[in-house]
């Protein structure tokens, strides 16, 4: 059986599929190789594998370029990270055709159609961001920590929206829009509602974002993955942002590891 590895920038996933309910390890390691074999080890270990019945690695992610041919005695083949990408989340979704957006590190945006995967966008705002963004302006280090705060903040002390300049709706823009993120400098948010304000940020940048590429490549479905899918008030602010601009947005199982999958599943280049 074939084990898919996505070495990100914030962590490495290994997964094989060829097991009931499929079975995922995830570890935080910066060194690409130590965390490829510490997660291929781990892997094989908590299935009640051997090693010698992974046929071959399937790699991708930022760091799957720095591994050697084999990795601890089987053999490596590294996948296209955008096609691992637009591969894990099409196929998770059920999906011939979507706009397939990886919520990592960084974001980006893969376009698939049956016969072509390509990588149409991006950006650097991601869950890099976020983490960045939450100990730079309120000592948080831990996502967690993060998301408690965040829980119970209040948008209005930060956020400038349509309603507070217009008065009401400006064209086709409801009066809760956001007009400026972090815009209300005249009033002085707690540390609950800049949590909420950083975390609503970044998800209105993706959203938007992927909402303007799903329109350019005419694509109905939107499909997200990466492990900022499981931020509860990031998923919630999505699907506020759906209900919107009318297209939809789905976060199937197992999206946290798509890309992974998309790898194990990815055809050897
Ligand atoms: N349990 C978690 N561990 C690490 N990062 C998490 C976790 N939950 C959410 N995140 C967010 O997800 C981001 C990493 O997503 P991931 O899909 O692992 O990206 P990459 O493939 O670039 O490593 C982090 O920057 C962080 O904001
Ligand atoms: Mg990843």
């Amino acid at each position: 059986m074939i084990a898919g590895i996505d070495i990100g920038g914030s962590t490495t996933d290994a997964v094989v599929l060829d097991v009931p309910g499929m079975r995922v390890v995830t570890i935080e390691l910066t060194d690409p190789v130590a965390a490829a074999a510490g997660a291929l080890g781990k892997l094989v270990s908590e299935c009640g594998l051997r090693l010698d019945q992974i046929t071959a690695v399937a790699a991708t992610g930022a760091g799957a370029r720095g591994l050697p041919d084999t990795l601890l005695g089987r053999p490596v083949f590294k996948v296209d990270e955008f096609t691992a990408i637009g591969v894990g989340g099409s196929t998770l979704a059920g999906k011939e055709s979507a706009l397939v957006v990886s919520l990592g590190t960084g974001t980006a945006i893969v376009s698939v159609r049956p016969g072509r995967i390509e990588h149409v966008g991006g950006t650097g705002v991601g869950g890099g961001t976020l983490l960045g963004l939450a100990r730079h302006l309120l000592g948080v280090s831990k996502i967690d920590t993060l998301e408690a705060m965040a829980a119970r903040g209040d948008l209005s002390r930060v956020n400038l929206t349509v309603g507070d300049i217009a008065g009401g709706p400006l064209g086709d823009l409801p009066p809760a829009s956001t007009a400026s993120n972090f815009g209300k400098v005249g009033s002085d948010p707690s540390p609950e509602d800049k949590a909420l304000a950083i975390i609503n940020m970044i998800a209105e940048v993706v959203a938007v974002l992927s909402l303007s590429h799903a329109r350019a490549c005419g694509h109905k479905d939107i499909v997200l993955t990466g492990k900022l899918t499981r931020t509860i008030q990031f998923a919630r602010r999505f699907a506020h942002m759906e209900l919107m601009f009318s297209r939809g947005f789905i976060i199937p199982q197992h999206a946290a590891y798509a890309t992974a999958i998309g790898a194990a599943r990815a055809r050897p280049q």
